[in-house]
């Protein structure tokens, strides 16, 4: 794909209903996960993103055959023929999932090289968590430039983590579940795509349970049969157009999502007087009126969620009075307020804390995307803006989410993709 960027025009409303894609952090984890199986198995429901595009090179590098069928959302992995244990640094480089193949390949062949994970630059993501994990299930680990190698026959174990990790939590339990004997996790993430990736596991012939809790069980099995499974819509993707139809003082409705994943934006988006309701599988979003500044602390899951930080500083840009956004997960997940800046944003950051100042209006700039989620958020901004918005490399949006602008566009946006000439990709246009 050439270098391009995106052109928003400002002022637009967002209007209607649209569907949301499967999970993207969900899906980064079954889908190695089904390495573990001894047979093919049929996955449903996968968002088309750049980072599952990635992984699929990554289990075609290792051997595996791989079925992928885009525009169904169906993926067929049979681990049969996977001949090679090795993830390449340039591909584990490429994105943060790439962690899990660690755990997948420990699990199933007792041996994985696998370079360092890459992923949003958030400031230090160090993998320690996993490597202490994998270490207490038997795994000898060592570094190898670049490449971490990790061997060995494993066997349950209690492993206590030492602050609460999303990653960390699913890639010991893929290491975990063919292990000889039980092994118990605690302190651990309670993410819905936990809870998925665990019953995607089970559904293969893994015996756990707690997970959704801060303690897992895991019985070790040394067989695992193929499967089909649906993955669970994307909670952030869902938070993100909910964010959207408010910024834009809109009337939205999202179908296909879970409203209970949603409990913690909801909740702010009611403090700030948005009007949001729910059934099924529906979300209805409206904003007719001026909305509130707000204090919000991020959380581990069911607190407010970390990777909606950002697109809700768009939403808060325009509140009224000063909110407080405190980031407590990540220590670098302000960039894209800077951004924010030019388009007449008013904030102030102090450590882990930013002070947003709501203003009457932004307008458009040329602005880049620092990160996945601060790049949608600039498309809610550039959204709510006066006049034109440019978002230079915007490529890192399309990482995590499936057709952001095609929805958008079907809801009243006015998106357009432009080529930059001569590889110009920066906000500055020279
Ligand atoms: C996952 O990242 C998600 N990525 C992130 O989503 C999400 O923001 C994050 O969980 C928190 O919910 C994927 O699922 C691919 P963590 P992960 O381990 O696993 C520290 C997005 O936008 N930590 O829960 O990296 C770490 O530095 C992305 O979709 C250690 O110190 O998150 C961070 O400060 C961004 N040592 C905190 O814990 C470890 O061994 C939480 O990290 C592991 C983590």
């Amino acid at each position: 794909m050439p270098e391009y960027k995106l052109v928003i025009s400002g002022s637009r409303e967002l209007k209607g209903e649209t569907h949301v894609s499967g999970g993207k952090n969900t899906s980064l984890a079954v889908i190695p996960a089904a390495l573990l199986a001894e047979y093919p198995c049929q996955i449903e429901n996968l968002p088309d993103i750049e980072d599952i595009r990635v992984l699929i090179r990554i289990l075609r590098r290792l051997g595996a055959k791989v079925d992928w069928r885009a525009e169904e959302q169906q993926m067929q992995v049979d681990p049969g023929a996977v001949t090679s244990n090795t993830v390449p640094f340039a591909l584990s480089q490429k994105m943060r999932a790439s962690y899990y193949l660690m755990g997948a390949l420990l699990g199933r062949y007792g041996y994985a090289r696998v370079g360092y994970p890459g992923g949003c630059d958030l400031g230090s993501r160090p993998i320690d968590q996993h490597l202490k994990g994998f270490r207490a299930l038997g795994a000898a680990i060592r570094e190898e430039n670049g490449m971490i190698v990790l061997e060995g026959r494993l066997r349950g174990a209690n492993i206590n983590f030492d602050m609460v990790t999303v990653g960390g939590t699913i890639n010991v339990m893929l290491a975990a579940v063919r292990a000889e004997g039980d092994t118990i996790l605690t302190n651990c993430a309670r993410e819905p795509h936990i809870v998925d990736t665990a019953n995607f596991l089970n559904r293969i012939g893994a015996h756990i349970r707690g997970a959704g809790t801060d303690t897992i069980r895991i019985r070790g099995v040394d067989k695992m049969r193929g499967a089909s499974y649906t993955v669970i819509p994307d909670q952030i993707e869902t938070g993100t157009l909910m964010i959207a139809a408010a910024a834009t003082r809109g009337q939205v409705t999202l179908r296909g999502c879970i409203p209970t994943h949603m409990e913690a934006l909801t909740a702010k988006l009611l403090e700030m007087g948005v009007l949001v309701t729910s059934e099924d599988d529906l979300i209805h979003v409206q904003l007719r009126q001026g909305h509130r500044a707000i204090r919000l602390s991020t959380q581990e899951y069911p607190g407010f969620p970390t990777d909606l930080q950002q697109p809700m500083s768009a939403l808060l840009t325009r509140a009224v009075g000063t909110s407080e956004v405190i980031e407590n997960i990540f220590d670098a997940r302000f960039k894209h307020l800077d951004e924010m800046r030019k388009m007449g944003a008013k904030s102030v950051i102090n450590g882990k804390i930013a002070y947003i100042e709501g203003v009457p209006e932004l307008h458009g700039a040329p602005v880049y995307a620092p990160d996945l989620r601060g790049g949608a958020a600039l498309v809610i901004a550039g959204l709510m803006a006066n006049g034109v918005t440019e978002i230079y490399r915007p490529d890192t949006i399309a990482r995590g989410y499936e057709h952001l602008e095609s929805k958008l566009n079907a809801l009243g946006g006015i998106i357009r993709r432009e080529p930059v000439p001569n590889g110009n990709n920066n906000a500055d246009g020279i």
